[in-house]
């Protein structure tokens, strides 16, 4: 069953059912100011970092799931009804509901009893603020007599303490009300500089204190106030601060108003924070014009249209046109877009992830980049520098930072030995997309301490050196905390309720070692030799390939198992992922990896490592981690052993993975199972069985339940992934094979068989390519004519003549 249907010419997911099998979200805001929203209104907004700057507050696994958000409440005068166009809270009997999730903005609602009312919701470009647009329409035959409320829960800035401190939070609140707008000033007395406001377009009444909005023992679905039809003007003092409006509507029959809502977030300079200076009343004077610029329905429609532009733009810069609508969809408008939150977001915010937690990854934000670095360039080197500065002089690197201070996060530490070599992998891509050689050379601290500033490529060799430094007995990497899998815990044995598997490490970490780590080596290696050759360090390119090679040998040597890699080697030096193991035999990531890293291609095995995913792993949902599922919790493995069979890293659907065994497919020409494997988690092609599915079909979540468990098929953790990077990667740069390289752009598509051919549109390098593939006979070698003119080869060389358009056909036979 489907609760919606996609709008692709509008680029939209068009919800019809509020009850959604879980609440569908999307994103508003891509800059600094962030808001998350769900089809029914629910969701929170912040400033830059979701636990410190945390503007409204969200209500985490409570009841009903989806609770606190940007409500309206409408009223009717004459017969002292209420309810809520966007079907939460009041869950009222609406009809012609829909929900229009678009790109970075939102709108909701429907019509109840002749009245029809609709919100939409986005963040300008360049702007701290949102915008909420309400139009009222009258479609009975006679006048209308409404009010609306639009109502809003301030958090008290950090959302962990804001949850938690209570005794402390009841007594600082703290708000002002000035020419209709309120502001949200907790704390703004002492140490904070910033302020929030709630501006409305045509204010009457208002409410501040949420006790007083709510009345005594009720919840947001049945506000005192709106059932009385009158904001009682409360100024909050201590409890718990809101922002609430009144808006008094008259309609004629089939006439609109239209009203504006806009919330927002300033911080002032420390010298100018009173206004007049002295006092304690906030200056307001930077934020009042801005408010008078979007309460303003025309400023904020051009808002509006500057913001439908530049996804206009920024999607512009890669579209497809294939045989499959679900391929085009996710390419050309989802996919996309699903990048461009990973990137803001990392694991941060999102309906499943808390916003108070993790901060940025260093593996996830790097990863990230492969999928978003065309989009933005500027925002991908800027985030490249800000997380190599976190790098630790060893090399290591801290696993998370927080985007607002851009500090290295001390709780969690760094030990995770794949990290370092995720940096050489993002930079690789950053080089590629634009040719911007001069990154490398930009001066980057180590663990941000002044004075320590080296540039940036020293980073990348001291990240391939940190394996080279750190190899256990069989010469594999040592693994350390954990690798990409982060439940892999071989060194942390931990017997006691509560410890994090991540930080606990009760083994020195001299034995247990990752071939995944090695295979990600080999392939980080050979993307720093390539480098390394185009500065001109010919002998440094020559040790890093001498070293990837030596350690392809160790791969094949002592990390395979005779028909598939390895996965690992524990604090025993016993085997993971072989055929000797009873439980865990065989694994994805090491075999994903090696073969997308070529490693296996002349010699068979990446061929029968492929095979094995397909007979021992695949299923029609994707691919599972590994198999057989950990049945019981083995002390000397760690959390992925902790999970019920099925789920996570325990033989769940770890969608991330799953677009290294399509890359491993292409590298070995088999177009057909890469696409099939594309199309098994793709969201789109899943819509159909959104009951089973349960979570957004427009983006892909992190993990969909393995055959083991019984709820197999059922996707969890939507948005926050590096799924949409890699799949993005994966079918955009290997099946359709639109790939960057540092020469030019690489075209080697391996598509379907049926495929007669596709169509791309890309701008590189500004430079503009029209491609046109055709299929003239089944396999995979490609005859470029560029512009006319016949290339040998796969790379369209840069022209050096100034031609901003060129037309690339290419003939696979
Ligand atoms: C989560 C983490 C990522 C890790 C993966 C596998 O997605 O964010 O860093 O690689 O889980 O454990
Ligand atoms: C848990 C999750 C894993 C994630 C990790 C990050 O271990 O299972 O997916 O990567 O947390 O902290």
């Amino acid at each position: 069953m489907k609760y919606g249907y996609f709008d692709d010419r509008n680029r939209e997911y068009v919800i019809t059912q509020p009850d959604t099998p879980l609440p569908w979200i999307n994103y508003l805001g891509c800059q600094a100011y962030f808001g998350i929203i769900s089809n029914t209104a629910g969701g929170y907004s912040f400033y830059r970092d979701a636990r410190l700057r945390r503007i409204s507050r969200y209500r985490y696994n409570n009841a009903p799931f989806d609770l606190g958000g940007r409500y309206i409440y409408l009223r009717d005068d004459e017969t002292n009804e209420f309810w809520s166009p966007s079907w939460q809270p009041t869950q009222s009997d609406i009809v012609e509901y829909t929900c229009r999730h678009g790109m970075g903005y939102t709108t909701i609602g429907s019509s109840y009893k002749g009245i029809e009312a609709h919100t939409r919701y986005f963040v300008p470009l360049d702007e701290n603020l949102e915008i909420w647009q309400l139009s009222v329409t009258n479609h009975r035959n006679t006048r209308a007599t409404l009010k609306g409320f639009a109502s809003i829960e301030f958090c008290l800035w950090d959302a962990q303490d804001d949850a938690t401190n209570f005794q402390r939070n009841f007594s600082t609140g703290q708000v002002e009300v000035e020419d209709g707008v309120v502001y949200h000033k907790t704390e703004y007395r002492e140490r904070r500089n910033h302020f929030a406001y709630f501006g409305c377009s045509a204010p009457s009444r208002f409410d501040t204190q949420r006790e007083a909005f709510l009345g005594r023992y009720r919840g947001w679905d049945k506000p005192k106030t709106v059932e009385a039809g009158e904001l009682t003007n409360s100024i909050a003092y201590g409890w718990s601060p809101i922002g609430a409006h009144q808006v008094n509507i008259e309609l004629d029959p089939e006439e609109t108003a239209q009203f504006v809502f806009v919330l927002g977030y300033h911080e002032n300079p420390v010298e100018k924070k009173f206004d007049p200076p002295g006092s304690q009343i906030v200056n307001k004077r930077t934020v009042k014009p801005v408010l008078a610029k979007y309460l303003n329905p025309a400023g904020a429609d051009a808002a509006f249209e500057k913001l439908r532009q530049y996804w206009e733009n920024t999607l512009g810069i890669f579209q497809v046109n294939t045989p499959d609508a679900h391929t085009n969809r996710m390419v050309n408008i989802w996919n996309a877009y699903q990048c461009m939150a990973t990137f803001n977001m990392s694991r941060s915010a999102s309906f499943y992830e808390s916003g108070i937690g993790r901060g940025l990854g260093f593996r996830d934000s790097n990863q990230d980049l492969l999928g978003f670095v065309h989009m933005v360039p500027s925002r991908a080197r800027e985030r490249i520098l800000d997380l190599a500065a976190t790098q630790l002089p060893t090399g290591g690197a801290y696993h998370q930072y927080q985007p607002l201070t851009k500090r290295g996060n001390n709780d969690i530490g760094g030990g995770f030995n794949d990290d370092p070599h995720w940096l050489i992998v993002g930079v690789s891509a950053y080089l590629k997309e634009t040719g911007d050689w001069s990154i490398l050379d930009e001066p980057v601290q180590y663990d941000n301490e002044p004075g320590s500033e080296k540039p940036l490529y020293e980073h990348l060799q001291r990240s391939f050196h940190y394996t080279l430094e750190r190899l256990g007995p069989h010469g594999l990497p040592l693994i350390g905390r954990a690798d990409w899998n982060d439940c892999l815990n071989l060194n942390c044995f931990s017997d006691t309720p509560g410890q994090s598997f991540q930080t606990t490490t009760n083994k020195e970490g001299k034995v247990a070692e990752s071939v995944f780590i090695a295979g990600l080596f080999v392939y980080a290696g050979r993307e720093l030799a390539a480098i390394a050759d185009r500065r001109g360090l010919k002998d440094e390119a020559a040790l890093y390939r001498s070293e990837a090679g030596k350690m392809e040998g160790v791969i094949n040597e002592h990390g395979w198992d005779g028909d598939w890699f390895l996965r690992a080697y524990d604090d025993f030096g016993a085997k993971i992922g072989s055929k000797e193991c009873e439980e865990g035999r065989v694994f994805i990531e090491s075999n994903g990896f090696c073969a997308l890293a070529g490693i296996g291609l002349e010699d068979g095995k990446a061929l029968k490592a492929m095979n094995a995913m397909r007979d021992h792993l695949a299923t029609p949902h994707g691919i599972v981690v590994q198999q057989p599922a950990y049945s019981r919790y083995y002390l000397q493995l760690g959390e992925i052993s902790s999970y019920p069979p099925g789920y996570k890293e325990n033989a769940g659907i770890f969608c991330h993975v799953n677009p290294w065994v399509m890359i491993g497919e292409t590298r070995l020409g088999r177009g057909d199972a890469a696409f099939d494997y594309y199309t098994r988690i793709n969201p789109s092609a899943r819509e159909e069985i959104s009951d089973l599915h349960r979570c957004e079909p427009y983006v892909y979540a992190q993990m969909i339940a393995g055959k083991d468990a019984p709820t197999f098929g059922e996707a969890k953790n939507s948005w926050l992934t590096g799924t949409a990077a890699w799949n993005y990667y994966a079918i955009s740069q290997w099946i359709l094979g639109i790939r960057t390289s540092l020469d030019g752009l690489e075209i080697a598509p391996v598509i379907p068989q049926k495929w007669p051919g596709f169509t791309a549109k890309r701008r590189f390098r500004g430079v503009a390519y029209s491609i046109t593939i055709q299929r003239k006979g089944p396999g995979n070698s490609i005859s470029l004519t560029v512009d006319g003119e016949p290339v040998t080869g796969s790379v369209v060389p840069i022209p050096t003549d100034g031609r901003k358009d060129v037309k690339v056909t290419g003939i696979l036979s």
